[in-house]
C-alpha cells in the first residue's frame, strides 16, 4: 500500500488533519460507475454496492498502478481497466482473472476506508492507523428531526486553512458581503471575544445578537465543524434564524471543497414552505455569497498567511490555527510511526510476489 510522505508538520497539516471524519462527496454524486476523487491528497475510488452500501478504497491497481476509478463496479468489488484484477472493499484481491493461479489472489493489498453515508453525504474516516473510527456525532441542527437543511457545495482553489480562517471571521459579513439580503445590518465596528465549549469554541461579537453574522462556533465531534447562524426576517419563510454547519476538507494542498449545510428548524406544512422558498428563491442569493467568499480567497496574495498583521477580530483565527499546529505536531509524530511499522510489513508482504 502506497502512502504519501510529509516532510515536517506544517506540510502535513497542509494536506488536513487525520483522525477525523471528513465529508468526501453529495450521495448524489455516487450512482453505478465507481467515482476517483482525491481528498487529504490521497487518491480514493468510490462505489455502491447492489445494497445501496458506499465503499472506499485507495484507487489505485496493486498490480501496476493504474486508477480503479476507471474500471468497474462489481457490486462488492471493482474491477481494473487495464487487466482485470478484482479488488474487493476490504482491499483484499478476489480475483487476477487473467492468470490461473496467481499468488496475489487472496492478498491484502489495497488500503480500504471506513465510510458512512448520512444527511445526504459521504463521509470517510482518515485515520492515521487501523484502530476503529471515533463516533461521528452531528451538532443539532443535522441531527435532530426537528431541523431540515440542504447540503451545498463547492470546489475552492485554495488550501482548506484559508476556507477555515474565512468562517471564523465574522466580521467580514458586514462588509465582503453587505449587499447581501441578510448581511447588511449590524455594526461595521466590533469588539469580539472568545469563549469555551465543550467541543471547541464560540467567537463572538460583544453586545450585538441576532442581528448579522454575529458569532461562529469551532466544534469537534469525530469531525471537525463549524456553525453559525444569520438571523432572517420573516418574509424569508418559517424557521427563524437560518444555520449553516460547514466543513472544509482538503482536496490536496492547494484545494478544498466546502460542505455547507444550510439548515432552518421547520416541521410540517412549514418545512415544505421553506424547502420551496429555498430551491425557488434563497438558493441563488446564497450561491451569490459563497462566491465572493471564494473570489477573494482564491485571489489573496500568494502564501498570504505568512505575511498578515492581525488584529481583535482575528483572534478565533489564531486560536483555531494554535490548535491545528499542536494537533498536526502530534499527529505527524504518530504518522510517521506508523508508516515506518507498516514499510516493514510490506517487505515481508513482498515474498508473496515472486521477484522475477
Ligand atoms: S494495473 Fe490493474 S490489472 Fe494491471
Ligand atoms: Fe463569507
Amino acid at each position: 500500500m502506497t502512502m504519501r510522505n510529509f516532510n515536517d508538520a506544517q506540510e502535513y497539516l497542509d494536506y488536513g488533519l487525520r483522525n477525523l471524519w471528513h465529508p468526501v462527496l453529495a450521495s448524489w454524486e455516487v450512482n453505478d460507475s465507481p467515482v476517483g476523487i482525491t481528498r487529504l491528497g490521497d487518491n480514493i475510488v468510490v462505489w455502491r454496492d447492489e445494497d445501496g452500501k458506499v465503499h472506499a478504497l485507495e484507487d489505485r491497481c496493486p498490480h501496476r498502478g493504474a486508477r480503479l476509478s476507471l474500471g468497474w463496479n462489481l457490486g462488492n468489488r471493482v474491477a481494473c481497466w487495464y487487466h482485470g484484477v478484482e479488488v474487493r472493499f476490504d482491499g483484499v484481491v478476489e480475483d487476477v482473472p487473467a492468470v490461473a493461479s496467481c499468488p496475489m489472489t487472496g492478498a491484502d493489498c489495497v488500503k480500504s476506508y471506513h465510510v458512512q453515508e448520512v444527511q445526504g453525504a459521504i463521509f470517510i474516516w482518515f485515520g492515521i492507523d487501523d484502530s476503529a473510527p471515533d463516533e461521528l456525532i452531528f451538532p443539532e441542527q443535522l441531527a435532530s428531526d426537528d431541523w431540515s437543511s440542504f447540503l451545498c457545495m463547492a470546489d475552492w482553489k485554495v488550501n482548506y486553512q484559508y476556507a477555515v480562517d474565512n468562517v471564523m471571521d465574522p466580521m467580514h459579513g458586514t462588509y465582503l458581503h453587505s449587499a447581501s439580503h441578510s448581511m447588511y445590518q449590524g455594526d461595521r465596528q466590533a469588539d469580539m471575544s472568545l469563549r469555551m465549549t465543550k467541543t471547541g469554541f464560540v467567537f463572538e461579537k460583544e453586545g450585538q445578537t441576532g442581528v448579522n453574522f454575529d458569532w461562529v462556533e469551532y466544534g469537534q465531534t469525530g469531525a471537525a465543524w463549524l456553525r453559525l447562524s444569520i438571523p432572517y426576517q420573516e418574509k424569508f419563510g418559517p424557521g427563524g434564524s437560518f444555520w449553516i454547519v460547514g466543513y472544509a476538507t482538503p482536496i490536496d494542498k492547494d484545494n478544498t471543497r466546502v460542505f455547507f449545510f444550510r439548515c432552518r428548524n421547520v416541521q410540517g406544512w412549514e418545512r415544505d414552505t421553506w424547502r420551496f422558498l429555498y430551491r425557488n428563491y434563497l438558493e441563488g442569493l446564497h450561491w451569490d455569497v459563497l462566491e465572493q467568499d471564494r473570489i477573494v480567497l482564491e485571489l489573496l496574495a500568494p502564501d498570504a498567511r505568512d505575511h498578515e498583521f492581525l488584529y481583535q477580530h482575528d483572534v478565533g483565527i489564531t486560536r483555531l490555527r494554535r490548535m491545528f499546529k499542536r494537533a498536526a505536531e502530534n499527529q505527524f509524530g504518530l504518522y510517521q510511526a506508523y508508516q515506518k511499522s507498516k514499510e516493514n510489513v510490506d517487505v515481508v508482504g513482498a515474498t508473496i510476489h515472486p521477484a522475477e
